[in-house]
């Protein structure tokens, strides 16, 4: 089953059959909102608006454990985050998609596990991301007609305020950093902590605050680069599922495993 974490502008899946929002509840409490169930080309679908429907939940305050654990317990398997960011690179230009693969992790008020007392595990994020549906999301991009870069890094910072000058100048120069937003971390760490596929397709919609060309970065300009990136998110959605077929395959890249050998506690 596809599960669609969309971010800021993407609150919908366009063509689900039986589409239904669904109320569902975890231990972590509850997801950023009801999840919107159906199917698209016979594939099962699930998707979850990251920051609510009406973006009420700001990057620090999204529920990553309920969000992905809600989508583990609808039957998920293969997870594609969508979100807009910021780019350190000229070429990679608002309206591009980029296909994430790597991340350094800034954030540090969110809760980031969920292992810890009475059950330690310390998974490998050596490769967040899963190179299976990243194929497919840049496929799924390129045949929508998106200019699509095949890897990155992101830079996940807490928020909510924009980076200053001096900070996107150290993440570009010095940290070699591609691209910057505010919600890939912890939900990608969280994902292989559940075992489940994990593939990052972040929309530029600005260059942050680097570029001797561009102002500061405004939320007015992001919302209208917004406006065009996301219908070409919802194409990309559209054709995931005849690229990723039916589930029930294995991960190649062990996604699926996670856990395998990653459990420190006692087992009894
Ligand atoms: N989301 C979109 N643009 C961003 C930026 N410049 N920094 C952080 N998050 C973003």
């Amino acid at each position: 089953m596809i599960g669609v974490i969309g971010g800021s502008g993407i609150y919908e899946i366009d063509g689900l059959e039986d589409a239904q929002w669904v109320s569902v509840d975890t231990p972590w409490g509850a997801p950023s909102d009801y999840i919107l169930t159906g199917s698209l080309a016979g594939v099962k679908m699930a998707f979850l608006p990251r920051h609510g429907r009406g973006h009420v939940h700001s990057p620090t305050e999204v529920p990553y454990r309920a969000n992905i654990d809600a989508l583990k317990r609808l039957g998920v398997t293969d997870v594609f985050s969508v979100s807009a960011c910021g780019s350190f690179r000229e070429e990679m230009a608002p309206g591009d998609f980029v296909i994430v693969d790597q991340f350094i992790d800034r954030t540090f008020a969110r809760e980031k596990s969920f292992f810890g007392t009475g059950c330690v595990a310390h998974v490998s994020v050596a490769h967040p991301t899963c190179e299976r549906l990243s194929d497919a999301a840049e496929a799924a991009a390129r045949d929508a007609g998106v200019k699509v870069h095949r890897g990155g890094t992101y830079l996940c910072m807490e928020g909510p305020q924009f980076s200053s000058m001096a900070e996107s100048k150290m993440y570009r120069e010095q940290w070699g950093c591609d691209v910057i937003g505010m919600t890939n971390m912890p939900e990608a760490k969280l994902a292989r902590e559940a075992e489940l596929c994990y593939a990052s397709v972040a929309m530029v919609t600005d260059y942050d605050s680097w570029h001797p060309e561009h102002g500061a970065v405004e939320i007015t300009d992001i919302i209208a680069t917004l406006q065009g990136n996301s219908a070409n998110a919802r194409e990309l959605v559209r054709r995931l599922p005849g690229l990723l077929g039916k589930d029930g395959a294995d991960c190649p890249h062990g996604c699926d495993k996670a856990l395998e050998y990653a459990i420190m506690t006692a087992q009894e």
